[in-house]
């Protein structure tokens, strides 16, 4: 299935099919230097499937985890772009989860001011969410994604065989960025959810055209686009403070003050079904003065968007001590 994004700078296509891996060259130029960024909890086959396709490759292998997001990680895909004599002709290619993407995205939008990027996503959570879109970002000084750019990929190859060697915590930690797509936008696929009714192509399917419509809608996230952010805004302070979180797990936990009552009623069931976490380990004041360094906070109010109904979502300015409370409060629960 061809999915078709279009955007300001350039529209590009998302090729969700089993088995595409093997197919990069029918839908990706690697006809030229190509530069391979994995890492190394990736099983090493994927890149190489890519490798045996390009006319000339290099591969970048990092450490794998969150704790590689670093300008170090950066410096090494600069320092391999640079000794491998890439020019603006060139491309980089992503293969793993969303840090991988996050880093190789990043190093692609500054190399030479820019060149080519191409994204195969191979965890749940880049699968349904963050291969799309161009946000590309590195964390710092104790901040989720604080670094980064808006550089859209050429492409992006989503093939869900790549999953069969995903470990269960990982697809439970990405099906919660579709639980949040579902709870923002789709109430039959969070019925699915909660029916246990749903298969992974469809979710991935599913997810991903939301996305591709909300980033076509505002590509620079300038509105709408801050929907994604459901669930963050908490999830990222989070995530700060409980380093043996996944992305997924802390944005689970981060929805859930985010929605009204009757909401949250029915989001828990489906949080323990899916195995995801839903009471939080640290101290609900660490919470709040990390996120008060939020991007979206203006003054003394913060931008948040909360579910007051399945299926629809709202955005509004609050008062960050009035929010401050109700996080207090439902974590207190
Ligand atoms: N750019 C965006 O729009 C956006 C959106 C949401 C999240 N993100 C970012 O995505 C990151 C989280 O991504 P993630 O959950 O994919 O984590 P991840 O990239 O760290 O991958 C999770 C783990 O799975 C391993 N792995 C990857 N593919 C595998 C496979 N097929 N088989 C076995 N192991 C595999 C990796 O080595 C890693 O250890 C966060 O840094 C978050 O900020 C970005």
């Amino acid at each position: 299935m061809i999915i078709p994004v279009k955007c300001e700078s350039g529209g590009y296509n998302i090729y969700l099919e089993r088995g595409a891996l093997s197919r990069a060259k029918e839908y990706f130029d690697l006809d030229r230097n190509v530069l391979i960024v994995t890492d190394s909890g990736v099983p090493r086959e994927y890149a190489e499937t890519v490798a045996l396709q390009c006319r000339e490759s290099m591969t970048v292998v990092f450490p794998e985890g969150e704790a590689s997001k670093n300008f170090d990680t950066y410096k090494s895909i600069l320092e391999a772009l640079v000794k491998g004599d890439f020019t603006r002709t060139d491309c980089v290619v992503a293969v793993g989860g969303g840090v991988t993407g996050d880093m190789a995205g990043f190093a692609a939008a500054t190399f030479m001011h820019g060149i080519d990027f191409y994204n195969i996503p191979t965890t749940v959570l880049s699968q349904v969410d963050s291969s799309v879109g161009g946000k590309t970002a590195i964390d710092f000084g104790g901040f989720k994604n604080i670094v980064g750019a808006f550089h859209q990929p050429k492409g992006v190859i989503i093939d869900p065989d790549t999953l069969k060697t995903l470990p269960d915590r990982q697809i439970s930690n990405g099906l919660a960025e579709a639980v949040k797509m579902a709870l923002t936008h789709d109430k039959e696929l969070f019925s699915m959810f909660e029916a246990d009714s749903f298969d992974i192509d469809m979710v991935i399917e599913r997810s991903i055209k939301i996305k591709q419509s909300v980033v076509e809608a505002d590509e620079k996230e300038s509105g709408l686009r801050r929907v994604l952010n459901f669930g963050h805004t908490v999830g990222h302070a989070i995530e700060s403070n409980t380093p043996t979180l996944y992305h997924g797990e802390c944005v689970a936990l981060g929805m859930l003050p985010m929605c009204s009552e009757k909401v949250r009623a029915r989001l828990i069931p489906v949080l323990n079904k899916l195995n995801l976490p839903t009471s939080v380990d640290c101290d609900a004041e660490k919470i709040i003065e990390t996120m008060s360094h939020d991007k979206k906070m203006a003054g003394d109010t913060i931008s948040v968007i909360r579910v007051e109904n399945v299926g629809e979502f709202n955005i509004a300015k609050v008062k960050f001590t009035d929010f401050s409370n109700e996080i207090k409060a439902v974590y207190k629960k």
